[in-house]
Parts: C-alpha cells; structure tokens; sequence
C-alpha cells in the first residue's frame, strides 16, 4: 500500500496550527502558533481577537508545516480541517483556508470533529487503535467519558453538566491570581502544596458519570476570597488572593488540582467497571497534566487496561490529530464538498 499524506488545520479556538502526517499516525511536522500572550490580560480568550490573530497566523503556519514536512501540496492526499466545535469566527478561517487550498489543488476536504480529533491523539507518533475502547477527553471546552468503537463512531456516556475540567482550571487560576493559561499555573503552584490543607468537594453525581466542576469553582473562591458580601453585580469580599501568603496560595493550588482531578478518575474507575475495553484513550490539554497522568497509569495497572495516553506535545489543540482523524476518515471513503459548514456546537 502506498503511504498518504495529510495536511491538517487547526483555528477552533486560541491555536492555529498545521501539520503534516503520514498514514494517520507519523507526524512529519506539527506547527502550533499560541495566542497566550493576546489574551493573557483578559484571563481567557476573547473570540474577535482570536479570530483576527488566525486571519495573520494561517498561512505562515501551513506553509512552515509543509516546508518542516519537506513535503509539497500536489503531494498531499487529503486536507484535513477541524470545522466542529468552537469559535465560530475561529472556525471560518481555518476552514476557509482548507477550502481554498483544496479547490485551488484539487484535493479532498475532510472535515474532522475537534472533540473525535483528541481521541486520536494517543495515535501520533505510536500505533492505531484497538477498539472498543474507553475514551476520555479533558480539555478546556470538554469533559467527556465515551465508548468509542471506532475513530468516529463515539457515545458519550459521561459529561459535565456545567464548566469543563480545564475551565475550571482557568478560573481557579483566576481566583488564585496565578497567571495564564491556567492548567499550567495551578500546576506549577501546586508543586510545593498540601493538597490536603483545603477540604474541596469532590462531585458525584449519583450514579451517573457525568461530572460537575462549578461547585468546586465556587467552593475555592470562598476559601480564597472569604464569604461574599452583597448580591449580584454589587457582591464583594474580604479579601482576595494577593491577601494571602506564598504557602496558602500553593496550598489552595494542590487542594483544587486534587479534587478536580479525583472527580474525573472516580468516574473513570466507575466506567472501566462497567465495560469491557481493549483500552483506555486520554487526551485535551488537561491530559498534560502530571498528576492526572500518574493517575491514568495507576487506575489503568489496577485495572489491566492498556493506557494509550497522548504525548504530552500532542495534549493540547494541535493539527497532526486534525490530519491523523482526517486520514483515517479519508482512507473509509469519507470526504466533503465547499459547502461543509463550520459549527461552533455538535448536537448529541
Ligand atoms: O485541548 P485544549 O488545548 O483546548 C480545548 O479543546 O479546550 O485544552 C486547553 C485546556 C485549558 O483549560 C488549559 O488550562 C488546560 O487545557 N491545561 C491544563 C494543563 N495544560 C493545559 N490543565 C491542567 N494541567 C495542565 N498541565
Ligand atoms: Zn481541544
């Protein structure tokens, strides 16, 4: 069989990336352009300003994927762009420049799901997968537990009925004043804490595996900030976290990664239980994180599933998942016409 190259981009939310990869998991190059430092001062990204920086980035970042790959357009066996979910306005300029690329080279479009794409990620630079599979995805926008069959054919069976895992990741940085992105300034903080000093919830929703994280938000906030006094827009506090000295604010650090984490590996445990796997997926930037990480390791060596863990690099939003998820739809016959529309939501 001859081997396939795919191009693959990525705009849905504060990366553009592209990437270059063979046969679905060999990543010949993978080019990210992070927007941290526009939105750094706004604690979060701000969609008109994303969108603009993508309208700047696109191109020098698909053309710096190919010249790293060495590989040449007329070469490529497929575009692969990330069009769901997102930031819309995000969404268009990637898409738009798949579109144009594809039409101008005569090349096939193939439009790939940005949360599928993360369940891909354990493939790069490793091995297909064996399914059934359980999947995890904990990312900004997502926190999900799914049976997979195959690389899209996905059920969720457990999900966040509020904020995503590493949203609350972000606010908690926010609350704790510790800097942008927020996964990894709580982690960092966390380091030297006692993640035992603050008594944090852990939810449990019943007997679901669906996750709730905006009671452990909030629950962090009062411990940093003090009982809120007032209502709605006139609310205030006590004090806020620049109040409290280095030791507190690592130790409100560690508290919240604990919690946050055992909530999602609880519900992990719980699914491994209840089905019959070939292995467990993770990805989405949380994924990154080492104590979930070392988690993973433990649930799954307890459990004797196989863990197919992301590389670290391919954790948060990248395009060699985009093109690894593309090629694998591409090479079952899949592929769209101009008209494929971007989403900023997927029903189901
Ligand atoms: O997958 P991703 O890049 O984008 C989405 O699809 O949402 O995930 C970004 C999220 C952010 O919330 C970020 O704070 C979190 O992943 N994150 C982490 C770490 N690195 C990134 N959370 C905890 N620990 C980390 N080391
Ligand atoms: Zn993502």
């Amino acid at each position: 069989m001859t081997s396939s190259l795919v191009l693959g981009i990525e705009s849905s939310c504060d990366e553009t990336a592209a990437a270059v990869v063979r046969d679905g998991c060999e990543v010949m190059s993978s080019i990210v352009a992070t927007q941290h430092d526009l939105h750094q001062r706004y604690a979060g990204v701000v969609p008109e300003i994303a969108s603009r920086a993508h309208l700047e980035r696109i191109l020098p970042v698909i053309k710096e994927a190919l010249r790293e790959a060495k590989v040449e357009l007329h070469q490529l066996s497929a575009i692969g762009i990330g069009h769901e979910p997102g930031l819309i306005g995000s969404l268009l300029v990637g898409l738009g420049a798949a579109k144009a690329l594809s039409f101008a080279t005569d090349t096939p479009l193939v439009g790939v799901n940005h949360v599928q794409a993360h369940l891909w990620s354990p493939c790069l630079d490793s091995e297909p997968i064996q399914y059934p599979a359980l999947g995890v995805v904990a990312s900004g926008g997502h926190t999900t537990i799914s049976l997979v069959n195959g690389p899209t054919d996905i059920s969720v069976i457990g999900q966040t009925i509020d904020d995503a895992i590493g949203e609350a990741f972000d606010k908690a940085a926010a609350i704790l004043e510790a800097g942008y992105p927020g996964g990894p300034a709580i982690e960092q903080l966390a380091e030297e804490g006692d993640d035992q000093a603050l008594k944090l919830p852990v939810a449990r929703l019943g007997e679901t595996l669906d996750f709730s994280y905006s009671g452990l938000k909030t629950a962090l906030l009062y411990a940093v900030r003090g009982q809120p006094q007032g209502r709605g827009k006139s609310v205030s506090y006590p004090r806020s976290a620049s109040d409290l000295d280095v030791q507190s604010r690592r130790d409100a650090a560690a508290s919240f990664q604990r919690a946050a984490i055992r909530a999602l590996v609880n519900n992990i445990e719980q699914a491994l239980k209840q089905h019959e796997v070939t292995c467990l997926l993770a990805g989405g930037g949380v994924t990154a994180n080492t104590l979930l990480r070392n988690e993973l390791i433990r649930v799954c060596n307890e459990h004797e599933t196989p863990l197919r863990l992301a590389q670290r690099k391919y954790c948060v939003d990248n395009a060699a998942m985009i093109a690894g998820l593309a090629h694998a739809q591409w090479t079952r016959g899949v592929s769209h016409g101009l008209d494929l529309a971007a989403a900023a939501r997927v029903a189901g």
